[in-house]
């Protein structure tokens, strides 16, 4: 299986692979003696895997770290999906919920841990999915682990943080925790915790069966594999697609039915990304080591395509009064910075002119970095400073002449029902 789709190769036309479609399509889950169970950590590393659920993290220094901390482990499958953008862990867990369950048990064992809870979001097709496959399992007695699924609350976008996932699964509220012990130290029950993203657990699945040297057949070298990206916007067939990365992004779109020459910009990973203009998007590799260049990670995949008949300067207000609603307020740039940053952004949107709102937004962006608890006001932060970039015509038109024609086209980015918009 050297092309791609590979973790998509199962996906059914409706519904959720059974354990026998699962097996068809990606072959038995491996059975780990203790010797194999210590080569899977070092085979994650030399296919040198990264977490798809944001920071791009390498996984098997999360499974070292875990593996040092001794005591008993526990692994934290994130499927909550807060991303509005994103549907790809949706996707997995709703279609194939085995390919996650492999993983999910498989970096269990690695790291001699005996139970993993599958975090989803609270959505019945998707629960209903995850537990069929869980009995499916337990009558085969296919794994050596507990595996377990927990419901996140759905539209909520602070939950899939890894300290805010690990609290509310011990019964408190769903916001990010400071603490002086990493999760892999002393995580859910004081536990070292291995929290990883779904579809990482998927990629993991597939690199226990072939090994490193075929994960590495797909990508570049610093960044081998193939990744789950959500495109939407001016497609004409968003979805989930899978890709090699670095894969040209002017690629992933035309696949999509979209053409990033005729487009205004494209958001590139969720709303922590950043926009990138379409001049710069038509040249861009999807890879972080090409996206960092430009500001932006490739995150949890998203890619959407804004347009020319939206509104830059609206499309960003609703996403940053979203993100700034969300926030838990416990923090100093979560409880005044975000909600400046939104309200001067509002007023832009709203028509009522602003002279020097760049440099009042430049301004706070850079207050409120690095000073919260978790990484949201950092993510709110890219994602204004570089709308302020690439859209710093339509700002300036907003502050000096109010709202502009396409301020009333149909929203483009997404915002969860709980909070309004669409
Ligand atoms: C505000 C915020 C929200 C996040 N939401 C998610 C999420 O919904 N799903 C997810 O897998 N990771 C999410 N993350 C990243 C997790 O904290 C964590 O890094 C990730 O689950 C680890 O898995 P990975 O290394 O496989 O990516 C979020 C991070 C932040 C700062
Ligand atoms: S920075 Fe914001 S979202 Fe993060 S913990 Fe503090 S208040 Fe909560």
């Amino acid at each position: 299986m050297t092309v791609l789709p590979r973790v998509l190769a199962g996906v059914p036309a409706t519904g959720a692979a059974s354990l026998g479609d699962h097996v068809a399509a990606y072959g038995p889950r491996p059975v780990l003696d203790a010797h194999a169970r210590r080569e899977l950590v070092a085979t994650v590393e030399q296919a040198g895997l990264r977490g798809r659920g944001g920071a791009g993290f390498p996984a098997a220094v999360k499974m070292y770290a875990v593996l040092r901390s001794g005591g008993e482990p526990i692994v934290v499958a994130n499927g909550a999906e807060g991303e509005p953008a994103s549907a790809k862990d949706r996707l997995l867990l709703a279609a194939v919920p085995h390919l996650v369950l492999d993983g999910a048990a498989l970096a269990a064992e690695a790291i001699g841990a005996r139970e993993a809870i599958v975090v989803v979001p609270d959505e019945d097709e998707i629960i209903d999915a995850v537990r069929a496959a869980i009995a499916e399992r337990a009558t085969a007695r296919i794994d050596r682990v507990g595996l377990q699924v927990a419901a996140a609350p759905a539209a909520t976008y602070l939950v899939g943080q890894e300290t805010a996932l690990i609290q509310y699964l011990a019964g408190g509220p769903a916001v990010p925790t400071a603490s002086l012990h990493r999760p892999t130290e002393r995580g859910l029950r004081r536990r070292p915790t291995l929290v990883q993203n779904v579809e990482t657990l998927a990629h993991l699945a597939l690199l226990a069966r072939h090994g490193a040297g075929w994960f590495r057949l797909v990508g570049t070298a610093e960044e081998p594999g193939s990744a789950l990206v959500t495109v939407s916007g001016d497609v004409a067939a968003p979805g989930v697609y899978e890709i090699a990365l670095g894969t040209s992004a002017a690629a992933v779109i035309a696949s999509a039915g979209g053409d990033v020459r005729r487009c205004r910009a494209v958001l590139m990973g969720g709303y922590f990304g950043a926009w990138i203009d379409r001049r710069l998007a038509a040249g861009l590799a999807v890879d972080d080591h090409d996206l960092r260049r430009h500001g932006a990670m490739l995150g949890t995949g998203v890619m959407v395509v804004l347009g020319t008949e939206a509104c830059p300067v609206a499309e960003t207000s609703r996403v940053v009064r979203y993100l700034a609603d969300q926030s838990a307020g416990q923090c100093g740039p979560c409880s005044n910075g975000l909600p400046a940053i939104s309200d001067a952004i509002d007023r832009l949107a709203g028509g009522i002119p602003y002279q020097g709102v760049g440099e009042d937004l430049e301004r706070w962006c850079r207050i409120v970095r690095h000073r919260g608890a978790c990484r949201h006001p950092d993510g709110v932060a890219t994602f204004v400073s570089s709308a302020l970039s690439v859209f710093a015509a339509e700002f300036a038109d907003h502050a000096r002449s109010g709202r502009c024609d396409a301020c009333a086209a149909p929203p483009v980015l997404p915002i969860p029902h709980a909070v309004g918009a669409r």
